[in-house]
């Protein structure tokens, strides 16, 4: 039986651990070659070596497949560069590119230094962009390409002491939208997913008290690898009308995600003053305002 990315090459950032691991994986065993890209990052951003990344293509060659090693960051527009240039040199093309590198640095707004935001905006908004400027022209002249961007609820949702990683999160959002939008007259896709699961990155999340214990053993449940099946579909030639939509991955549990429009409108013939927009608008607007909800208040029922 033909499988479903046979033919096709992927590149998979920060592929060595967590979720991009899964789905190096998957797309190996879906018939994908792929790079699996990672620098072997510390949560906070520090490189330590291909190591991870290196695991993850021995496991696909053990399985019977094709996989590269490339330890270049995201963060960088020449290593970007090349990590799609290796996929090209060594398979041939390129098919598919998983923005999925993601380090954190959180912190609450009032503390959070400029060298915390600029880290995190590097890997998240700027690595994405890298990556997939980097590809574009590929797509372009083959006329087809996916690509698939890790997002997160902290920024859908929201989340605490996050600022950094929300904002660059919800700048991946849009600038998936942007691309699906620009690259559909080439046949190019673009979504992006917001995967829940345990891994090293949210290991770091304070468990100190009982409310924080409870939510933590429930973080526990979220399987990594549950993600990458969905990811695998998305990249599928059959998936060739999904583009620009926002899913989420939580075990079991597919979402697809709303996105901003207006919910409400207040006018006047006459033009606004800041009383009149006090007396007439806001209260008006108010019954569609939206509580300051983090994400574990949306997500509220156990994983299935
Ligand atoms: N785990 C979750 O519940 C969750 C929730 C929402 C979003 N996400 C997103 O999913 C993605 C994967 O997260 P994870 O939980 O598997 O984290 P992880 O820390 O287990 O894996 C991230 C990988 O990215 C690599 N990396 C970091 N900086 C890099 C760089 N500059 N260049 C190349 N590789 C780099 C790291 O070495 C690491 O192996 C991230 O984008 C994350 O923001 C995860």
């Amino acid at each position: 039986m033909m499988r479903l990315l046979e033919g096709k090459v992927a590149l998979v950032t920060g592929g060595g651990r967590g979720v991009g691991r899964g789905i190096a994986l998957a797309l190996a065993e879906a018939g994908a070659k792929v790079v699996v890209n990672d620098l072997g990052a510390t949560l906070e951003g520090e490189a330590s070596g291909e190591q991870p990344a290196r695991e993850v293509v021995a496991a696909i060659e053990a399985a019977g497949g094709e996989a590269t090693v490339d330890g270049g960051s995201v963060a960088e527009w020449n290593a970007a560069h090349r990590m799609v240039e290796s996929a090209v040199e060594r398979f041939g093309r390129i098919d598919i590119v998983i923005n999925n590198a993601g380090i954190l640095r959180d912190a609450m707004f009032h503390r959070m230094s400029e060298a915390e935001f600029d880290a995190v905006i590097a890997v998240h908004l700027k690595g994405s962009f890298n990556v997939s400027r980097a590809a574009a022209p590929h797509f372009k002249t083959q006329g087809s390409g996916c690509f698939v961007h890790m997002t997160s609820t902290s920024a859908l949702v929201g989340n605490m002491g996050q600022a950094n990683y929300s904002a660059a999160k919800l700048g991946v959002m849009a600038l998936s939208k942007s691309i699906a939008m620009d690259m559909a007259k080439f046949g190019v896709r673009s979504n992006a997913v917001a995967p829940f699961a345990w891994t090293r990155m949210i290991d770091s999340i304070p468990d100190e008290t009982p409310e924080q214990k409870k939510r933590v053993e429930g973080l526990k449940k979220l399987v990594p690898e549950k993600v990458a099946p969905f990811v695998v579909a998305l990249c599928a030639d059959e998936a060739r009308d999904v583009t620009g939509q926002v899913f989420g991955v939580r075990n079991n549990e597919i979402y697809l995600f709303s996105q901003p429009r207006p919910v409400r409108t207040a006018h006047r013939g006459e033009g606004w003053t800041p009383e009149t927009v006090l007396q007439t608008a806001i209260p008006t607007l108010k019954a569609g305002f939206y509580a300051l909800d983090r994400s574990a208040d949306v997500f509220t029922w156990d994983p299935v």
